[in-house]
């Protein structure tokens, strides 16, 4: 009998190929990527670095782990002698959890952006009274916040509190930050208080690398990064450094925090980054910049309050609350009409993380499927029929509300209605790993 996880995951590639996907930190692997994560390589064992293996029969692996590491220093411009690069870290959070582990001693000091103003959780968030992320239970975490009323960073003010914090890392990345944060300034900040400057790219890897956005190699001690989002690879991650801290690296990534490598996922990451160092990707990486500005401009021109004003990057953040919307009502309108946003915090929130005041959506995803400005301004034509309809319906004023409305909205006619609509549009579009090459 046929396993029933199977058909399930037919859903999902109908669900992934009739909705529009415009979560910033996903995308659509292509289809030769999930031939190498699905492959043998998930089998092996291979504790330890490439040539040093504490198992058997690491000949191929470390072939393909040499190849992934090779590849990824040459796309982005770095010279060996000066770079080294670990690839073994499982995700985004266990790669800046090592980077913690290496360079900062527990009790040592951590500088990092606030989680309401578009930072993240991996870099040490805590709330006033308790910790949060395990990195906020072993170091000293203090935040640096975007300016009230402009909401981007004032590099000045950050400067003027690294000297009065004086920690021993500093901490970049933008999760929710529609700008493009100006490493030279953030180096410099972290050089002249003799703190290491982690640059935490996870969002912009595919746009830095493309040059479309700015690449911090010139001003970071580290560089983090995930594979899975701009960069369009599989779930994981990649830790740059300077050659003089990669030991300490490699041996907090393992045998400081992980066992054996998932050699599959090395393998799906370096088929990512070769098909990131063509023409057609630089191409890409242009056009969701460009659809997030279109994104961002039409939904201004429609009265939504976008945070900052617009996007450098394939993000735009929008404040509901002009609206008489919070980021849950206006998310879960959107999935009923079949565009999928996430809701999120904007700065100066003062409400929870879970019901929090915003909606964030990306280009990633839709782009890679071909749209460009013209289906941008059709989605958000969309976005904003559904979220005006949304806000004159009977909106929660408590919890107990929230299911009655869930199943109101599964009901309504005028949402379905629009979802039919997207599925027709979005089933114009094919999805690189749904519909294959016959030659894979
Ligand atoms: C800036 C930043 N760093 C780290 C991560 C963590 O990545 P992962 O979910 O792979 O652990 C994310 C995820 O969205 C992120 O936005």
């Amino acid at each position: 009998m046929k396993d029933e996880i199977f058909s399930i995951i037919k859903k999902e590639e109908r669900r992934q190929r009739t909705e529009l996907v415009l979560i910033p930190s996903e995308n659509y692997a292509s289809a030769a990527v999930m031939k190498a994560v699905g492959s043998v390589l998930m089998n092996k064992y291979s504790e330890g670095q490439v040539g040093r293996r504490y198992y058997q029969g690491n000949a191929n692996i470390d072939d393909v782990e040499r190849t992934c590491k090779e590849r990824a220093l040459r796309l982005f411009g770095l010279d060996g002698g000066e770079w080294s690069v670990n690839v073994q870290a499982l995700s985004g959070s266990p790669a800046n959890l090592a980077v913690l582990v290496a360079l900062v001693e527990p009790g040592q000091r951590i500088f990092s952006m606030f989680l309401p103003d578009g930072g993240h959780l991996s870099h040490g968030w805590h709330l006033p009274d308790r910790p949060v992320s395990f990195a906020s239970k072993i170091w000293d975490v203090v935040f640096y916040h975007v300016d009230r009323k402009t909401r981007v960073f004032d590099y000045d003010r950050i400067g003027k509190d690294a000297a009065t914090v004086t920690p021993r890392i500093i901490i970049s990345g933008g999760t929710a930050y529609p700008r493009e944060i100006d490493h030279r300034r953030m180096g410099e900040i972290a050089k002249a208080v003799g703190a290491w400057y982690l640059a935490d790219i996870a969002h912009e890897a595919g746009l830095v690398s493309a040059g479309v956005n700015t690449s911090p190699f010139s001003y970071a001690d580290v560089v983090t990064m995930t594979t899975h989002k701009t960069l369009r690879g599989p779930r994981g991650a990649m830790i740059f450094s300077r050659k003089d801290l990669s030991a300490k690296i490699d041996a907090a990534v393992f045998p400081g925090i992980q066992g054996g490598p998932h050699e599959h996922t090395i393998a799906g990451i370096a088929v990512a980054l070769r098909e990131a160092s063509g023409g057609t990707f630089r191409k890409y990486a242009a056009q969701v910049v460009a659809n997030a500005k279109v994104m961002a401009e039409e939904l201004s021109n429609a009265g939504f309050d976008v945070v900052t004003g617009g996007t450098d990057k394939h993000l735009v953040l929008v404040d509901l609350r002009s609206r008489k919307l919070d980021g849950w009502t206006g998310a879960w309108g959107l999935e009923s009409a079949g565009i999928i946003v996430n809701r999120n915090t904007v700065p100066y929130d003062t409400a929870s993380s879970f019901y929090p005041s915003g909606i964030r959506l990306g280009t990633p995803a839709v782009t890679t499927r071909g749209m460009k400005e013209r289906e941008m301004r059709r989605v958000v034509s969309w976005i904003q029929d559904v979220l005006s309809h949304v806000s004159n319906l009977k909106l929660p004023k408590q919890p107990s509300d929230r299911a009655p409305f869930l199943q109101m909205l599964s009901k309504d006619s005028f949402l379905s209605r629009i979802k039919r609509e997207v599925s027709t549009f979005a089933n114009r579009f094919p999805v690189p790993g749904i519909d294959r090459p016959k030659n894979l």
